[in-house]
């Protein structure tokens, strides 16, 4: 028996599935969420005969992929994908999100910007009026990343955004390593003002990689309740 907010990750996972068509070259998203439908994938391809290719979005994803019998390519192998699903960690009312609660981010970002769609899926909990209660992750390079740290905070000043505490985010006692071998520092902003102008000067700063905003990227969200319900923003 799952648990309400399984359920509803469940459901919506279930639901987003029903997007899939043979042939598809389909991006698999990274997280909890994620992982749901690459399982209901899985048991479309072996018992349904699913005909599809995926590109996961993490080491993790891609495990779990194969697992399921998922035949699994490169991005590079793909070119180009029909669609994506993946979780995200807040998504508002123009469909914009922030994701890298799972430190996928980077690969998350590229893998849906190279997709004709990109479906969201998604418990109710994780949908906000505002993004940014949710910290925003930046993936940035191991290479001088007090520096890094220092200039976004001076530049989140000069920007007069009222939240600019920055945690490294950590795996135990040592700093978490993405896929890529960078680390992340986690932006608590409490509320983010203008998302585009944030994004667009974080990843000006040296050192910084990618953002967690994902803005004009996602075309659906598939919401799950607790109760099994599922409903569709676009
Ligand atoms: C992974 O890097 C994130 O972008 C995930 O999409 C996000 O953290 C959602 O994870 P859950 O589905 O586990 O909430």
């Amino acid at each position: 028996e799952l648990s309400p907010i399984d359920k509803a990750k469940f459901v919506a996972a279930k639901r987003a599935a029903e997007f899939v068509e043979d042939g598809m070259r389909v991006g698999l998203g990274t997280g909890s969420t994620a992982a749901w439908l690459v399982r209901c994938l899985g048991e479309m391809v072996r018992e349904d005969g699913l005909k599809i290719r995926g590109v996961p979005t993490s080491t993790r994803t891609a495990e779990l992929a194969r697992d399921v019998g998922i035949d699994v390519i490169s991005l590079d192998e793909a070119k180009w994908l029909d669609l994506t699903i993946d979780g995200a960690d807040e998504f508002d009312g123009e469909l914009s999100l922030i994701k890298g609660g799972g430190g996928a981010l980077l690969q998350e970002k590229i893998v849906a910007t190279a997709s004709d769609q990109m479906i969201v899926i998604a418990d109710i909990g994780k949908e906000v009026e505002r993004l940014g209660a949710f910290p925003l992750p930046l993936e940035v390079i191991p290479f001088g990343w007090q520096t890094t740290k220092a200039l976004i905070e001076e530049t989140l000043v000069s920007m007069d955004v009222l939240g600019r505490n920055t945690t490294l985010r950590m795996n135990g006692d040592v700093p978490y390593f993405t896929d890529e071998g960078n680390h992340i520092l986690d932006l608590h902003l409490n509320r983010i003002g203008n998302a585009r102008q944030l994004s667009l000067v974080m990843n000006q700063i040296p050192g910084v990689v990618e953002n967690g905003l994902f803005l004009d990227v996602c075309d659906k969200v598939v919401v799950g309740y607790g109760d099994g319900r599922v409903e569709i923003r676009d």
